[in-house]
């Protein structure tokens, strides 16, 4: 089934996460929908953006290393399966740079959630550099290494993410995105539970160009999964909002 995320980044108090669970409520009915949704709140908006009639899940948007004790400001794995997570994001692009977040420090986090029975969203992705040097596949190659230790036939969601079109307003083409997640199936052809993703700037307009001739299984949406209604046409549950 198709997996569509929001990342709603560090918005969102939890009223607002209360009225948007509403709002995507209303639009998705009473059934189970037919693509699998998620929504990764910041920590505090958890359980504000949960659903108890079961018809998205809910993720972190990253999570701690070490297993428990003195880390100040941390969350840890079994915190977010407590808290109702399913799933937790690791390797944003944010995370790498912004927070030096590398290649160890990754595989221990995506441990700690195979721990805690969470099914990790591992992000990778080129910047523009690597791009235009050539080193798009090779980027992916690397980045793609730290999952050597994680168990093949665990559940896993890969969001390939070129760095150069999160939050730029400059989606990758269907091919960019065909090229680059043949290359992952190709590195990942061992997984046996294994979902791609793509994110960077997806909208409802691009999004059914890139959900067909893309080779993904669904996106990781970041910006324009802060409204209910634009995500749900993401993930194609309504014509898009703005149409
Ligand atoms: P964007 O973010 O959709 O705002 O480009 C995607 C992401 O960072 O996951």
């Amino acid at each position: 089934m198709n997996l569509f995320v929001a990342n709603w980044k560090m918005n969102m108090t939890r009223g607002q996460a209360r009225a948007y669970a509403e709002q995507l409520g209303q639009i998705v009915g009473d059934g189970r929908p037919r693509v699998d949704l998620v929504l990764a709140p910041p920590y505090t908006a958890l359980d504000a953006a949960r659903d108890p009639k079961q018809r998205w899940s809910i993720a972190g948007q990253n999570v701690a290393a070490q297993r428990e004790g003195a880390y100040t400001g941390e969350i840890s794995a079994s915190m977010l399966a407590d808290a109702g997570c399913r799933y937790a994001i690791v390797g944003h692009s944010e995370r790498r740079r912004l927070f030096f977040e590398e290649g160890t420090v990754l595989a221990h986090k995506l441990e700690r959630l195979r721990e805690a029975n969470l099914t990790p969203i591992y992000c990778l992705g080129e910047t523009e550099e690597e791009r235009a040097r050539g080193l798009s596949a090779v980027t992916l190659t690397r980045q793609a290494e730290t999952l050597a230790s994680d168990p093949a036939a665990a559940p896993l969601v890969v969001a390939y993410e070129p760095v150069w079109a999160i939050g730029t307003g400059q989606a990758a083409t269907a091919e960019d995105c065909a090229n680059s997640c043949a290359h992952l199936r190709g590195l990942l052809s061992h997984r046996s539970d294994l979902l791609i993703l793509y994110g960077g700037s997806v909208t409802p307009e691009n999004a059914p160009e890139i959900l067909d001739r893309g080779g993904v299984d669904g996106f990781l949406v970041g910006g324009a999964s802060l409204s209910a209604p634009s995500f749900a046409a993401i993930a194609g549950l309504t014509k898009n909002p703005g149409s």
